[in-house]
């Protein structure tokens, strides 16, 4: 296993706590997308964001640093509200990692999956207005699923769903 570094976008701290467990277990080098300066020493990138609205948080960065990308083990993992355990919202990232990204990025990299966390009351303003719209759509939804339910239910009650043993996996494939 080459040098690695951890690559992270985090608004609120769930992508963050994934990126510094997965950076301190691999013995990583661990950066914000701003910080981090040059990528040409480092044979494996890790790269994490939040999904916002459908698309990873972050993904500018990757597709400015696609040529170079392309040519090392490139590992991308997403932290969402909605659980990725279930096969369609798994689908539903994955499908909007593809549009918010390049085709190509998303093929070469190994992509994994994990959960967030979000508590309304301390969303800043613009993030509380698109949340503020979508809860609106749940509400007058004629049939909603389970999940929609607990996502509504995220407007009076603070959720965190991260758990950094899930990204184990993800070691383990970096030592590979
Ligand atoms: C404005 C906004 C839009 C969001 N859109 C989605 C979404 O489309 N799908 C989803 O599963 N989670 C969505 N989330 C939840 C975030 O993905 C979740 O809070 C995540 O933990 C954020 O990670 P971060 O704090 O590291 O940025 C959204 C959150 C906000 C504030």
């Amino acid at each position: 296993m080459g040098k690695t570094a951890v690559i992270f976008c985090s608004e609120y701290g769930s992508t963050k706590r994934y990126a510094s467990y997965i950076a301190e277990k691999l013995q990583a080098e661990l950066f914000t997308t701003t910080e981090i300066k040059e990528i040409a020493s480092y044979e494996t990138i890790v790269f994490g964001g939040g999904i916002y609205a459908g698309a990873l948080n972050g993904g500018d960065w990757l597709k400015k640093n696609q040529v170079a990308l392309l040519d090392k083990k490139l590992v991308i993992f997403t932290c969402s509200v909605a659980d990725p355990q279930i096969e369609k919202n798994q689908e539903s990232i994955h499908i909007g990692l593809k549009k918010s990204l390049t085709e190509e990025l998303v093929d070469h990299a190994k992509v994994f999956y994990f959960r967030g966390a979000m508590d309304y009351k301390r969303l800043k303003l613009t993030h509380k207005g698109i949340m503020k719209v979508m809860f609106q759509f749940l509400k007058h939804k004629k049939e909603r699923s389970a999940e929609e339910d607990g996502m509504l239910s995220i407007q009076n009650t603070p959720v965190d769903y991260v758990d950094v043993s899930r990204a184990d996996a993800l070691i383990f494939y970096v030592k590979e």
